[in-house]
């Protein structure tokens, strides 16, 4: 593994390229990335790169997110299976049909969509800036999508009306409040941190809300020593290296995405080596879903 860390590492600086990881990777790629961090920070990193090339360790939408904001850079998925079932779960025409319901009422698009959906959407927003983004815009009612859950804990901080898309992360939406109360009765000094993809009752539950690059700077900043993490485990790589004299547990729950396990080294390494997979975007679908994400980027950060 070392060695083709190595290698991978050598061939990145041949073709110039800056290798990002989410948060969610597995510990051995998030290692040998230039940056790691979550959807917010890495699209931010995707804009702002001077390198020829963005290796994306995620999933398709955040590499196809790097390549609507980075047009002239050579965008590569080193596993071109690695998708999300959230993401899949709207379609342009079902996203037109709830535009046609609901008519002049702007539609919120979670980083979690597909560029043909963000293209018609109004502006993006990710777990880090959601609620600013949405309060930020002059409308009494909006429209989001595709995370039902996220679209709540929305919807219970912003004094608007929310039209929520029936769609969940099958992972977060799978914990329940029960393993959650019993991971809090087992450690009753931690406190609980969760994403807003878990659903309302696990929220209720937790002592904050926040996205994984927010997870991370919490941690790093508190006093505190000991967090449950209601998350996707590969955000404790990041967490064991920033904080090495606190705990951390998770709730009695298999919190992997399989998606965002696909990508291994070797994956890495034979992109990098063939150019291949590369994502693109048509240019008319990326012209659009640039301005919405743009317009996120505008909004000003908390
Ligand atoms: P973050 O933007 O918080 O990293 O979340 C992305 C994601 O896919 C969560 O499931
Ligand atoms: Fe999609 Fe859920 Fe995996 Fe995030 S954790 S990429 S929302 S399936």
């Amino acid at each position: 593994m070392e060695q083709l860390s190595e290698a991978i590492r050598k061939l990145a600086k041949k073709r110039n390229a800056l290798i990002l990881a989410h948060n969610y990777q597995r510990d051995e790629i998030q290692n040998i990335a230039d940056i790691t961090g979550d959807s917010l920070a890495l699209s931010i990193a995707a804009a702002e790169t001077d390198k020829d090339t963005i290796v994306f360790c995620g999933v398709h939408f955040m590499a196809e997110s790097a390549a609507i904001l980075a047009p002239d850079k050579t965008v590569l998925l080193p596993n071109s299976a690695a998708g999300c079932p959230m993401a899949d779960t709207v379609t342009p025409e079902g996203l037109q049909l709830m535009r046609s319901r609901y008519p002049g009422v702007p539609v919120v698009a979670y980083v979690n969509t597909s560029a043909a959906t963000k293209a018609l959407s109004d502006i993006c927003c990710t777990s880090a800036n959601a609620v600013t983004v949405v309060s930020s815009l002059p409308d009494d009612e909006v429209i989001l999508v595709p995370d039902r859950n996220l679209g709540s804990y929305i919807a219970a901080n912003v004094d608007k009306t929310c039209h929520l898309w029936d769609g969940c992360c099958p992972i977060h939406d799978k914990l329940l409040t029960e393993q959650v109360v019993q991971c809090q009765q087992a450690h009753p000094q931690a406190r609980c941190l969760a994403h807003p993809e878990c659903p309302a009752a696990v929220l209720e539950l937790a002592d904050e809300i926040l996205s994984t690059g927010g997870m991370l700077d919490h941690v790093r900043n508190s006093d505190e020593r000991q967090f449950i993490i209601a998350t996707e485990q590969g955000i404790l790589c990041q967490l064991r290296k920033d904080n090495p004299d606190k705990e951390f547990f998770f709730p009695d729950y298999e919190f992997i995405c399989t998606d965002m396990k696909l990508t291994t080294l070797q994956d890495v390494y034979n992109c990098l080596d063939n150019l291949q997979p590369q994502v693109t975007v048509p240019e008319d679908i990326r012209l659009n879903a640039h301005a919405a994400l743009e317009r996120m980027l505008a909004v000003p950060r908390d």
